[in-house]
């Protein structure tokens, strides 16, 4: 039978619940589980039959018998919880994005090196099947060359404000723009050469974000040109009107010789020259199935499905659209990190 680990989940929001979720379904014990919003922790221990809740992240980690930390925390803590378990020589797994910058991203890398412990960050939605199938498609030929991905993520201004926090999450294009990033890459086996973006603050004056110093950048179109000549998009807002009802279009791929569209995780219809077909996209436990691949990792010494690099590159692409939409001209992305 496989190794089974003792997992402490910091952070019980909506990811802390599908953390506890998730390794108990691939297998694993969850031994504690941490908010600083004490109501929170405990709601969602008793739901899971967890047993112990804390409140102060360090207490978690260092109390009991844990073998892997798993971060399920707001962008601003994943540096510093991340350095604190592997300085307690705990594997840790971690949301995305990595980080704010690339110096917590290094920092973290450094701390995990050191402790010799291993490391995944959250990208679950990329292991699933549609994006396997995307992937095979276009390695196939099946769209032919250039191709052109479209990508759109519209919402209303989100009811969890601290999104809208330049200094928390940092915005969609920060929270949001790592998953298209890899989605993109993983499709074409190219990484990102190009960027030319334009951002807005749609939510300026909204009352439920006033009380932010600094409003993160919510609304942007993003056009990025790959090193293999394939070209992506992205209209993304989440400053729209509140109740705002226009469904976010599916992600669309066109090529000389065809296309595809629809939601990676249930359904694809793929147009193949004058032919139609809808492909039905089994459903997955995708976070079990990424804490599955993580712990198999750690005992037969394997890589997780995603890690430092990815992150680091995903941290590139952001920072370039960033530097982008300040400047407003096209930058190239710099991998020179
Ligand atoms: N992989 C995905 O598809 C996906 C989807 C959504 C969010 N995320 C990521 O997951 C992370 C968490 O997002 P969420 O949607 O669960 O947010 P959330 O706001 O629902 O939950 C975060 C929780 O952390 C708690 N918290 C904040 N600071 C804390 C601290 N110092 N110690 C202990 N608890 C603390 C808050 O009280 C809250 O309950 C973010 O990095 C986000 O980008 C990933």
């Amino acid at each position: 039978m496989a190794t089974q680990y003792n997992v402490a989940v910091i952070g019980a929001g909506d990811m802390g619940g599908r953390h506890v979720a998730g390794w108990l379904a691939s297998g694993h014990r969850v031994v504690s589980i941490t908010d600083v919003d004490q109501e929170r922790a405990s709601a969602l221990a008793a739901s899971h039959e967890v047993q112990t809740t804390y409140v102060d992240y360090r207490e978690a980690i260092t109390g009991g018998d844990v073998d892997i930390v798993s971060i399920a925390l707001p962008l601003a803590f994943h540096a510093p919880v991340t350095i604190f378990a592997a300085e307690q020589d705990k594997h840790v797994f971690c949301e995305k994005p990595l980080a704010h910058t690339m110096t917590e991203a290094k920092a973290m890398e450094a701390a995990v090196k050191r402790a010799g412990v291993l490391f995944g960050l959250g990208m679950q939605r990329n292991l699933a099947g549609g994006v396997g199938l995307l992937r095979q498609w276009a390695a196939e030929g099946r769209f032919g060359r250039p191709m052109i991905f479209n990508s759109d993520l519209l919402q209303e201004v989100r009811p969890k404000r601290v999104m809208h926090d330049r200094q928390g999450n940092g915005g969609p294009l920060m929270d949001a723009g790592c998953h298209y990033y890899l989605l993109w890459q993983t499709v074409f086996r190219s990484k990102p050469k190009n960027i030319y973006a334009q951002g807005r603050i749609l939510a300026t004056g909204r009352p439920e974000v006033a009380h932010f110093d600094q409003l993160a950048i919510d609304s942007a179109v993003v056009t990025v040109e790959y090193a293999s000549g394939d070209l992506a998009t992205m209209t993304v807002s989440w400053g729209l009107a509140e109740h705002f009802g226009m469904p976010t279009r599916p992600d669309r791929i066109l090529g000389p010789k065809g296309g595809a569209e629809g939601n990676v995780q249930r359904q694809l219809t793929v147009y193949d020259g004058d032919q139609v077909e809808t492909v039905e996209i089994e459903p997955t436990d995708l976070h079990a199935a990424e804490f599955a691949i993580f712990a198999d990792a750690i005992a037969n010494g394997g890589a997780p499905a995603y890690g430092f690099a990815t992150g680091k590159e995903m941290l590139a692409f952001t920072n370039a659209i960033f530097r982008s939409i300040d400047s407003g001209r096209a930058v190239p992305v710099s991998y020179d990190f």
